[in-house]
């Protein structure tokens, strides 16, 4: 695994990158006001990354959180929490209207001209690039390189800068069938392949999830979240028990980040008597 999640305490794993150009390209450009403006769930570590971005440039920062119901219970959420402990303001939409965020965001963008409008999930072009930074030296003599999928963005970075003879394989955390069309818009790679790592739901936690987490933990001492990493690291395992990768294979998982969804995952499953370890 490479620990993309170690790179920094708040703005972790790939979150790190994808907001690298954005936000350094924002700020050379000399923005009148500066402001951050993005979108996000309500365990969103996009999120809590912009959040805390926010607070270490001392940069404004504005998260359209989806869901209405959030409201008046965004104190019992972690990630709200710690973002709105980052100075971060919350706004609250009905699902109905995040899933139009583009028009959000053109309004958004007229009502603050300076603002940075940052995709959700941090993907976009300059994310892309920034993802580039995940790749260096040692990572090139992998034959597969592994990692979860979201917005898309991260798979697609790495594809795009990765060697030849690597294959990229992308785990997805969400059966949407889209993905790979988007991809494809921002990689010219013809080098990735996707696979269904939800296992039942985007966010849906099994008992074999946290066997596996737990399991992990104990043996390698590395944590994984339960929307990303874990599900990712228990199918290249499946993979790997199939024989999936030819012996000999060097095979490179990027760890992305986001243990701070733990926290979120366990207040849920604590009630009903099950818990990761963190
Ligand atoms: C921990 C973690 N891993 C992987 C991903 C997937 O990244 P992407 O959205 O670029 O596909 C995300 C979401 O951004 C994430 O939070």
């Amino acid at each position: 695994m490479k620990r993309e999640d170690l790179v920094h305490p708040q703005i972790s794993g790939n979150k790190y990158w994808k907001l690298f150009f954005n936000v350094n390209n924002y700020l050379e450009q000399k923005p009148g006001k500066p402001y951050i403006i993005t979108f996000g769930g309500a365990f969103s570590n996009h999120i809590a990354a912009v959040a805390a971005v926010g607070y270490l440039t001392g940069i404004p920062t504005l998260g359209i959180i989806r869901g209405e119901e959030l409201k008046d219970k965004w104190r019992d959420n972690p990630t709200l929490l710690f973002a709105r402990r980052n100075g971060m303001n919350l706004k609250f939409v009905t699902r109905e209207e995040y899933r139009h965020k583009e028009k959000l965001t053109g309004f958004l963008q007229n009502e603050f001209p300076d603002a940075l409008i940052v995709p959700e999930g941090g993907t976009n072009e300059e994310a892309v690039a920034g993802v580039k930074m995940m790749l260096n030296d040692e990572t090139k003599d992998f034959d597969y390189l592994c990692t979860a999928v979201g917005t898309g963005g991260t798979i697609a970075g790495i594809s795009k800068y990765c060697e030849d003879h690597q294959k990229v394989i992308g785990f997805k955390a969400v059966n949407d069938d889209s993905l790979e069309k988007k991809i494809r818009e921002l990689t010219p790679g013809n080098n990735f392949s996707l696979m269904d790592s939800s296992f039942g739901g985007y966010g849906k936690i099994k008992d074999e999830n946290i066997r596996f987490i737990n399991g992990f933990k104990e043996k390698y001492n590395i944590p994984l979240e339960p929307v990303y990493t874990g599900k990712m690291m228990q199918k290249v395992f499946e993979l790997m028990e199939k024989g999936f990768f030819p012996d000999h294979s060097r095979v490179l998982c990027f760890h992305t980040g986001g243990l701070q969804g733990i926290e979120g995952a366990n207040l849920l499953l604590e009630k009903q008597n099950r818990t990761l370890i963190v």
